[in-house]
């Protein structure tokens, strides 16, 4: 059986917001324009904790993975939207509420993948957090922002790291 997170949501049919990211011991998540490890069993747990559901990312996001991920409707925030529209269901704005009203009309969790700019601009909105927590220092130019007003609710072993789950802080 994969291992998944079970997210607790704010209430029974409300929404849940969830950054997940992977990240290096300077909370660093990226380097020159990509993710510079390659971790196939957190790769794995990442497909099995956002399939089928909603994911929005940054532009910079969307082009590294050279579009959206198969079976997950894909917010994108930008100033512009590409020229050739993927088949997968897609949006591209440059207005986070626009983006997080279209991803609700799905799965009721909505995960956002990154990078940096969608991570800062959408942490205080959070009802939690997953990260897996890659060891070594691999000289990122990109970081996950730093996390207040959340507790650890849940640590996980994996071969090679650890998965966290945060939740604010007054609603664990
Ligand atoms: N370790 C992980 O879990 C993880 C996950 C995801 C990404 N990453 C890494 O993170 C890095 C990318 O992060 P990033 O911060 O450079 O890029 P990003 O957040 O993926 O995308 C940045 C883009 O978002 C759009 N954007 C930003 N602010 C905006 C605003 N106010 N209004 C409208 N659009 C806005 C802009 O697109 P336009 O220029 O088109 O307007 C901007 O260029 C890469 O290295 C990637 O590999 C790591």
């Amino acid at each position: 059986m994969p291992f998944t997170i079970p997210i607790k949501r704010p209430s029974d049919d409300s929404k849940s917001l969830v950054l997940i990211a992977a990240v290096d011991d300077a909370m660093g998540i990226g380097r020159e324009g990509t993710i510079p490890w390659d971790l196939p069993e957190d790769r794995r747990f990442f497909r099995d904790q956002t399939i089928g559901h909603p994911t929005l990312m940054g532009k910079k996001t969307y082009q590294s993975i050279g579009g959206p991920l198969p079976d997950r409707p894909c917010a994108v925030w930008t100033h512009s939207a590409p020229e050739r529209i993927p088949d997968t269901p897609c949006i591209f704005s440059d207005d986070l509420d626009d983006l997080l009203e279209w991803c609700g009309q799905f799965q009721r969790e909505i995960y956002v993948i990154g990078g940096q700019s969608v991570y800062r601009a959408l942490l205080d909105r959070a009802d939690g957090i997953i990260l897996s927590r890659i060891p070594g220092n691999y000289g990122c130019d990109k970081f996950f922002p730093p996390i207040h007003a959340y507790r650890c609710a849940l640590r996980h072993p994996m071969e090679g790291f650890m998965i966290e789950y945060w939740r604010p802080e007054c609603r664990t």
